[in-house]
């Protein structure tokens, strides 16, 4: 079987799906790679690293017609329609929130294997696309903050003078939060974490951070996936007014909450933002899915009551080169998992299959997506 990936359409995106060890890995497998010429360019990978991986370098419309499809973006209506009917398609698919699109893959044929679903259970780890992407988000949206606050983060003692270091303040300390509280502690800053899930309260001590403390009661927040659940409105509005004095004192907040498949919380308001000190940052890294912060729009930064709102929606794609490495090893131990002597086998049988499938033979799979789009 031929397995293909191709340069990513979408405006901003700069990774590639497959790099050239996972190449090497899945040649050895018995798959043919194919590589859309110039598609690892943004990630600096050359079409001649590609070929010496084992790779043959080929036009856009032969990559499309591959056998399984390896991509980083979900596909837009045009590139389905290029779709071979019988194709895998394995990459980042949005299934809960544009459930649409799935049921157009279905209605193409294709078999799509979505990286947002695999569960998170230890013999999937290793094709955790989501936690990887997050982790290099978690990163860079502290660096982000660090470049534009107008103070240093660490204490910094000079003749003239000792200057304090910056608070920091996470809030959601899931992968991204806890690389974000990492990452601040390296630079310096003293460094608040905060989470509904009890179970991340000793994560974000043992980062060397402070854990805020909410008079809120917030017991069995977790599901048997490890995720959080949703808090019940009333609560919620008391948390979002509780966090109001923590945040006031903050130069840096960096908000990373999110209950899958539905809406962002709300945890900054507007009386949050009020309150904040002039030229502190607010880092949104849930604007894609409507912002923890009232006032982050996605993909632009404003200035509102004089704090910066930062709402950039692909910071993975920020750091190309390694995000495409990460992103390609997910993607490759998924493919390689259902791959024997150079051919994909579907299984049901399987956890990881079964959780990530959404379309096969021309039938939406999922119950859950199934369901979002019967509604
Ligand atoms: P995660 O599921 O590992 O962590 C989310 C955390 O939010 C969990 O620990 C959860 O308990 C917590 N949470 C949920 N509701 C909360 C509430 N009301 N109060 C406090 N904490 C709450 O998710 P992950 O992988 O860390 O992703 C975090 C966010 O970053 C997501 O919104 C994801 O879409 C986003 N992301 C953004 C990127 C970007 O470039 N902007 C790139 C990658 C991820």
């Amino acid at each position: 079987m031929t397995l293909g990936t191709v340069q990513a359409s979408i405006s901003g995106e700069r990774r590639v799906a497959l790099v050239p060890p996972v190449v090497s890995a899945l040649s050895k497998k018995g798959l043919e790679v194919l590589i859309e010429s110039n598609a690892g360019r943004e990630a600096g990978i050359s079409d001649d690293a590609f070929r010496e991986a084992g790779a043959r370098i080929v036009q856009e419309t032969e990559a499309w017609e591959s056998d399984i499809l390896a991509l980083v973006a979900p596909p837009s209506d045009e590139e389905i329609a290029r779709l071979a009917s019988g194709a895998v398609v394995v990459g980042f698919m949005q299934p809960l929130d544009e459930p649409a699109r799935i049921a157009r893959l279905a209605d193409q044929g294709v078999t799509a294997l979505a990286m947002e679903l695999v569960p998170r259970i230890s013999r999937a780890q290793k094709m955790d696309a989501l936690s990887a992407m997050a982790s290099l988000a978690g990163y860079k949206a502290t660096l982000i903050a660090a470049n534009r606050l107008p103070r240093f983060f660490p204490l910094l003692t000079t003749a003239a003078g000792t200057v304090r270091p910056a608070n920091v303040t996470i809030l959601g300390a899931g992968v991204a939060g806890l690389q974000a509280i990492a990452t601040a502690r390296r630079l310096g800053a003293r460094v608040w974490g905060y989470d509904i899930r009890e179970a991340a309260r000793e994560e974000v001590k043992s980062l060397g951070a402070q854990f805020v403390e909410l008079d809120l009661e917030t017991e069995d927040m977790q599901d048997e996936g490890g995720y959080a659940k949703a808090l019940m409105a009333a609560k919620a509005e008391q948390q979002v007014e509780l966090l109001v004095p923590h945040l006031a004192k903050s130069d840096v907040v960096i908000t990373t909450a999110l209950i899958p498949g539905r809406r962002a919380p709300t945890l900054v308001s507007e009386a949050a933002i009020k309150a904040m000190k002039p030229g502190s940052i607010v880092v949104d890294l849930a604007a894609a899915t409507g912002g923890n912060c009232v006032l982050t729009e996605p993909d632009r930064v404003t200035t509102q009551h004089g704090v910066q709102i930062i709402g950039y929606t692909n910071l993975p794609s920020t750091v190309p080169a390694d995000a495409s490495f990460l992103y390609a090893r997910t993607i490759s131990a998924m493919i390689g998992e259902f791959v024997k002597d150079g051919v994909f086998e579907t299984n049901f049988e399987d956890e990881i299959f079964k959780a990530a499938c959404v379309c096969h033979e021309g039938q939406v799979v999922h119950e859950r997506v199934r369901n979002l789009i019967d509604r």
